[in-house]
């Protein structure tokens, strides 16, 4: 079974919750890397955590939760292996993991109720990524992400 990291911050505690007992209710393997109560923090602190759970492989796919998952989504792609998705509806959440390979899955509770929020993580959940062409594309993701480590490793050498 699947293991799931889990962030949030403290406008996406209380949904983080509720995911956390749906998952757990389903029988996943949930590592909750916080926050664990409503006072205010930086959303970048749990993206990183949960991005780092993603590529040092703890866990095979992460949700993090702010008010709008936007934050969250900007923060988990600057971590090289992560292909994080904001999604505020079911089709775009699938289409995320067959077409983008997304393995974080970033949600807005102050845009996403509930309920609205459990289907589309169940449908991002359940769907399988279609590979062929897609496979294609997500490495040139990757690649992207090698244009710039290259770049930066220049830079760093200039300013020696
Ligand atoms: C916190 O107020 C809010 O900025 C954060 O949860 C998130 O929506 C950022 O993208």
């Amino acid at each position: 079974m699947t293991a799931i990291a889990l962030g949030a911050d403290h406008a996406g505690y209380p949904l983080k919750e509720d995911l956390k007992a749906w998952l757990g209710a389903r029988g996943y393997e949930v590592v909750d890397l916080g926050t664990r109560s409503s006072e205010s923090v930086d959303y970048p602190d749990f993206a990183a955590a949960v991005a780092l759970a993603i590529i040092s492989g703890k866990a095979e796919r992460g949700v993090l939760v702010c008010g709008t998952g936007i934050g969250m989504a900007m923060a988990a792609n600057k971590v090289p292996g992560v292909r994080a998705a904001a999604c505020t509806d079911s089709y775009t959440a699938r289409m995320s993991r067959e077409h983008n390979d997304a393995n974080v899955l970033a949600l807005g509770a102050r845009v996403t109720a509930r309920d609205a929020a459990i289907e589309i993580l169940d449908a991002w959940l359940s769907a399988p990524f279609a590979g062929g062409r897609h496979a294609r594309r997500v490495e040139k993701l990757g690649a992207l992400e090698r244009v710039r480590g290259a770049a930066e490793e220049r830079l760093d050498a200039k300013a020696r």
